[in-house]
């Protein structure tokens, strides 16, 4: 995931689907709501099938999250992944993103994980779980020596805080599962979907002036 692709999307949603077929009408409800990014997890059986299905939607950029293994970029990025999210950082999964030419977007907890990162050339990490690691202070202070890293916090952001994370510098983007949680996806409620997905976006954009 590069800087312009963050500094388009201030709101990524991290999407769990318990059946392919959601895929492409949750990415639609999405869209409707001015969001055109989706991470789609690697959680259940159906997130690859998913990732496959979404090729077909314009507009939509769509990456693979909860990605853990070198075989699941492989197989992310078959699918029609174009980016590879993960929640921890590993060199060999990093690695391999690099090497299909599909940016890379590891976890990081620490300033320990945040030195893996430079040392693999990444400019861009997730920082999960954002609530529990101690939040938009916490990646306040782990930034400072880290100049030229970007941040998107996951993990417990939702319209109540993502005003404070994106006030940071750091940050152009959140992410989170607020606008597409399991029951709104298995409920089909795509209305609710568009309209949660709308306001996240307006918050976002007016933290981000
Ligand atoms: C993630 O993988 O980034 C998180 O599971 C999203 O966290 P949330 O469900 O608290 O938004």
């Amino acid at each position: 995931m590069t800087a312009p692709l963050l500094a388009a999307h201030p709101v990524v949603p991290v999407v769990v689907i318990d059946d392919a077929d959601q895929a492409v009408p949750l990415g639609q409800a999405l869209l409707a709501g001015g969001i055109a990014v989706m991470e789609v997890t690697l959680r259940t059986a159906a997130g690859l099938e998913g990732i496959r299905r979404l090729r077909a939607l314009e507009g939509m950029t769509v990456g693979a999250g909860s990605v853990l293994t070198v075989e699941q970029v492989n197989e992310v990025v078959d699918a029609g992944a174009t980016f590879v999210v993960s929640p921890g950082i590993s060199p060999d999964v990093v690695r391999r993103a690099q090497a299909l030419g599909v940016p890379a977007l590891p976890g990081i907890s620490s300033s320990t994980d945040l030195m893996t990162a430079v040392s693999l050339g990444l400019k861009e990490v997730k920082f999960f779980p954002a609530g529990l690691l101690g939040g938009p202070a916490m990646i306040k202070a782990l930034s400072a020596p880290f100049g030229g890293i970007t941040f998107m916090p996951s993990g417990g952001v939702g319209l109540a805080n993502l005003r404070e994370y994106l006030a940071l510098p750091c940050v152009p983007a959140v992410s989170g599962s607020w606008m597409v949680e399991k029951s709104l996806v298995n409920g089909e409620r795509w209305d609710e979907v568009s309209a949660l997905a709308a306001e996240a976006v307006a918050a976002a954009r007016a933290a981000l002036v």
